[in-house]
């Protein structure tokens, strides 16, 4: 390199005008104006326009000339203003442009697969993914990361100032059940064993406890072989906390603080706290989900009481075979079309209808008020406490309604209530709203499996009053579990943890567990008990998931420099790939071949 940069091209403003620098970067956009080049020239902090004027050294002109979009270079020259009415208002560099001097090119570039100013929403995934580099280096395309690497800082400032200690866990290790397939690495060294990769941190955390590290933090990455969606990856970066000596309250304060202290210093946004706390028993009947969405209010009623009396056959039957009836109210109109759409929607979602009822508030007569098919199967006071049930009614409102098994009413009804707000611009941007979801049920029943599972992990302490019930009622026992939940979004989990050994066995055994697998399994973990575990508890947050919210971006791949595809493919070095035979035969994967070979 011959012209070694002096600045970055964010540090230039008018007070350098007169100046000689260097600058370094690649070129965005090239213009030819009949002899004089001008060049925009960027690197990660900003955008500076270059002028090769006529008149330079014939042989910088030629070399300035044969400049094409993306070669990466350095120029040197002279800070100017720019001449009246060339300014530039929408970058900081507007008013200034650097007169070449000297110019050195560094490296030619490919034409980008796709434009490199402009907005790439409209290219495809696919492309943006196996050209991350080119979509990252993109006007803006760094901004996501500059943020994230803020973030990190950010949390860290927050944490080591409470005094949490940084802590790494081991990635080849022993499976962690968060729920979730294992990724397994087979061990070379002992044929037929595997190690896996951690889904959490989570018993690491706890053992730490009990080294008496008191207050732990890591953001780390977790590794969950399942189904992808928009907010799910395949390994992903969890903020991971635990602390000793602590209960719920405590734990939730720290979040609060600590996400406070993110959302001013990172977005200028100031939280309300504490965050308002619902069970999870009420998330589900006034939301149908426990990650309810609570910028908007929209909430779903049980009305199975109200149309336990009518003819309707439909809600008769679901009625009759121990379902429920819920509706909601969407303060709108639909066209029959639409009306159409919204039921083929709720039964993509596995409901076996939707019904409706319109309703003006301002009709004159009774048959005007209510309209659909449905309205005879009901009468005048059935109407009417529906309207007491719903009130304040707008002018005109659609009620809509789905009898079935709870689990699907309320399912349904929570995609439903989101995909109507959506739609009718009932979600205010730009607003943060938080949930903690508490008492959740320590355990659920397992069709497939035929057993009590875990609804969060089983080292999640049960409530203290319930734990009578673990012999009798298990399904009733509450945890001391919490769930974060921001506008919609599971962003963390955590609990109180098990610390005695008696109980931890108790929960193995009623989760199905012998007393050989849990053995063979945690044994680690039941040992590590018996030395002196302190209470203690914590929470992880799904750091990608957060970082999207604070962004507003639809998916987390949008904030993860290198994303795998819904297919958990990485595009980029076309991960998962094959491997040698020798590869395979050393890790003892085709056993009897090694034989064979030699
Ligand atoms: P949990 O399994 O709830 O809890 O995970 C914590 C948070 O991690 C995020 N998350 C994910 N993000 C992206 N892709 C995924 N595949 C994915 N899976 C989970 C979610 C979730 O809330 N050990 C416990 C925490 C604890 O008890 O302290 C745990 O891992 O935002
Ligand atoms: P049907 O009698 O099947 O023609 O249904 C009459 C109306 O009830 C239609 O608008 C259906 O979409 C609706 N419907 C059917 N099943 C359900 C259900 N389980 N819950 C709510 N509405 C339903």
């Amino acid at each position: 390199m011959k012209l070694k940069r002096t600045h970055y091209i964010g540090e230039l403003n008018n007070t350098f005008i007169g100046k000689e620098v260097v600058v370094s970067g690649w070129v965005l956009r090239r213009r030819d104006h009949g002899g004089v080049i001008f060049l925009d020239l960027r690197d990660r902090s900003g955008l500076l326009q270059v002028v090769f004027e006529e008149g330079l050294d014939p042989e910088i002109h030629d070399l300035a000339d044969s400049i094409r979009i993306e070669y990466v270079i350095s120029v040197k020259g002279l800070i100017r203003r720019r001449p009246p009415g060339m300014e530039n208002p929408k970058i900081p560099t507007g008013e200034i442009e650097l007169v070449a001097m000297e110019v050195e090119i560094l490296n030619t570039s490919k034409t980008p697969p796709f434009p490199m100013d402009e907005d790439l929403s409209e290219i495809s995934e696919a492309v943006r993914l196996k050209y991350r580099y080119l979509e990252m280096r993109a006007l803006d395309g760094l901004k996501p990361f500059i943020f994230r690497h803020q973030v990190n800082q950010t949390i860290r400032e927050f944490l080591n100032s409470k005094g949490f200690l940084e802590i790494e866990t081991p990635f080849l290790t022993k499976s962690t059940p968060e729920g979730a397939r294992d990724y397994l690495v087979p061990s070379r060294l002992y044929p037929g064993k595997f190690y896996a990769l951690p889904q959490s941190p989570q018993l690491f955390k706890q053992i730490l406890m009990v080294a008496g590290v008191d207050k732990y933090y890591q953001i780390v990455r977790c590794f969950r072989d399942e189904d992808l969606r928009a907010d799910r990856q395949p390994e992903f970066t969890q903020l991971d906390m635990e602390m000793s000596f602590v209960e719920e309250s405590d734990i939730m304060s720290v979040v609060e603080e600590l996400l406070a202290y993110l959302f001013e210093k990172a977005l200028n946004i100031t939280l309300e706290t504490p965050f308002p706390k619902l069970s999870y028993e009420t998330a589900l009947k006034d939301y149908g989900t426990d990650r309810p969405d609570i910028r908007f209010d929209m909430k779903l009623k049980d009305l199975s009481f109200l149309f336990k009396e009518t003819s309707f056959k439909v809600f008769r039957d679901a009625l009759d075979s121990g379902g429920v009836i819920k509706g909601l109210k969407a303060p709108a109109n639909f066209s029959r079309k639409e009306l159409d759409d919204l039921i083929k929607f709720a039964q993509e979602l596995g409901a076996k209808g939707l019904a409706w009822i319109k309703y003006n508030k301002n009709a004159f007569s009774f048959e005007e008020k209510w309209g659909s098919p449905i309205v005879k199967f009901f009468d005048r006071s059935i109407l009417e406490k529906l309207e007491n049930i719903f009130n304040p009614l707008e002018d005109m409102v659609t009620f809509f309604f789905i009898a079935d098994k709870e689990e699907i009413v309320n399912s349904v009804l929570a995609e439903l209530r989101i995909h109507l707000a959506k739609r009718l611009n009932l979600i205010p941007e730009n607003k943060f709203s938080f949930v903690w979801i508490v008492d959740f049920p320590l355990f659920e029943w397992d069709d497939e499996e035929n057993r009590l599972v875990s609804v969060h992990h089983p080292f999640t302490h049960p409530k203290e009053e319930d734990i009578p019930l673990l012999d009798t009622e298990p399904l009733k026992v509450k945890s001391r579990a919490y769930d974060i939940v921001l506008n919609g979004i599971e962003i963390g989990g955590g609990s109180i943890r098990i610390h005695k050994k008696e109980l931890q066995e108790k929960i193995f055994n009623l989760l199905n567990i012998s007393p050989e697998e849990a053995q063979e399994k945690f044994g680690f973990l039941l040992t590590a008990l018996e030395y002196g575990a302190p209470p203690h508890g914590g929470i992880a947050f799904g750091l990608d998931r957060l970082i999207m919210l604070m962004l507003g971006k639809k998916s987390i791949r949008e904030v993860i420099p290198f994303p795998k595809t819904q297919r958990a493919q990485c595009l980029l070095t076309g991960a998962p790939s094959e491997v040698k035979i020798e590869q395979i035969l050393e890790l003892h994967l085709l056993p009897g071949w090694e034989k064979k070979k030699t």
